[in-house]
């Protein structure tokens, strides 16, 4: 029989770790949300009851249905707090030396039988993994943004994982209304493999002048059908977070030229020109986390 999975842990409330809070709250699972700081974890919860009180502007959640939602979400700064969960997903930052530590610190706190996974999108699960006393029970989670609404998880195994822990999060992951994908471990799984390396050429036909911004997404959404083109969505993605899966799978993955970030990439970056959460990337936004274009 599937576990139960009664109380999930999240560390890191970034937009991810902050979605992946409201995916589980919203399907009537208890969470605790990890972050470093106060200050962190208000802009957590900040992302939390912003994205449940536009729900409920849209009638799309009764005011009754987010109070019980919020109600099932227990703030904390520290990992004491995760001693009794099930399940801990961490989504901090895309810096194996940071996420090593994360993981060995979960290990010491954690329950021995609860499962440990991590939401990156482009490092080794399995050198994560072997940061604990419990590879077999770690997996690589992975959601996509915003995680509230796209159906993929991509549950990742790595040639220690058990396969009753992979069994059990693709159960999980049907109890939560997404569709599951379990691979292997292997840079940038099976979608940021492949949108990855789009993505970075969009920067470059925009870097080198061949097209506008304006052009470049209108040719993938209304040419190709997509939903957002390539410049707005690295914007939603946040201009930081793909700089590193790009260096990342150009590192790990072969050194594959269609990987290494295009220079613009990380000037932008370094002038603090995130995207949506700064308020400012390839498009300038109403203010910062803001999906409305000025
Ligand atoms: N949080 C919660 N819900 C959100 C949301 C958010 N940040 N953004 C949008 N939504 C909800 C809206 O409330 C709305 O819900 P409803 O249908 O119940 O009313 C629904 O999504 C549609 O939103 P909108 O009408 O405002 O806007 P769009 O129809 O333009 O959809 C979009 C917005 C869902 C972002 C859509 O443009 C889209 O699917 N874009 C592509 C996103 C994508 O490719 N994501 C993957 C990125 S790669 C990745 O995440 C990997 C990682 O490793 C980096």
């Amino acid at each position: 029989m599937a576990r139960e999975f009664t109380s999930v842990g999240v560390v890191g409330l970034g937009t991810m770790g902050a979605g992946i809070v409201e995916v589980f709250a919203r399907n009537g699972i208890d969470v605790v949300a990890v972050e470093i700081s106060e200050a962190a974890l208000e802009r957590g919860r900040a992302h939390l009851t912003g994205s449940t009180d536009r729900a409920v502007a849209r009638g799309k959640l009764a005011e009754a249905d987010r109070d019980a939602l919020l109600g099932r979400v227990t703030f904390a700064v520290g990992m004491d707090a995760l001693r009794s969960a099930d399940l801990v997903i961490e989504a901090v930052p895309e810096r194996l030396d940071l996420k090593q530590r994360i993981f060995a610190e979960l290990d010491r706190v954690c329950q021995p039988e609860a499962i440990l996974a991590t939401n990156t999108s482009s490092l080794s699960v399995t050198e994560i993994a072997v940061a604990t006393a419990r590879p077999e029970q770690v997996v690589g989670l992975h959601f996509f943004n915003p995680a509230p609404v796209m159906k993929l998880v991509e549950v990742v195994r790595t040639v220690v994982t058990s396969p009753d822990v992979v069994a059990d999060l693709e159960a999980l992951c049907g109890r939560l209304g997404k569709v599951d994908v379990t691979i292997s471990d292997r840079a940038g799984f099976i979608a940021n493999a492949l949108l990855f390396g789009y993505l970075n050429q969009a920067v470059d036909m925009f870097e080198t002048g061949y097209a506008s911004r304006e052009d470049i997404d209108a040719a993938m959404k209304l040419g190709c059908g997509l939903p957002m083109g390539p410049l707005a969505l690295l914007d939603l993605i946040g201009l930081d977070t793909a700089y590193e899966i790009l260096n990342t799978m150009y590192r790990h993955g072969g050194r594959d030229r269609r990987h290494a970030p295009v220079p613009l990439l990380r000037q932008m970056v370094t002038a603090g020109l995130l995207g949506r959460k700064s308020g400012r990337g390839f498009y300038t936004y109403e203010r910062p986390g803001s999906s409305r274009v000025v």
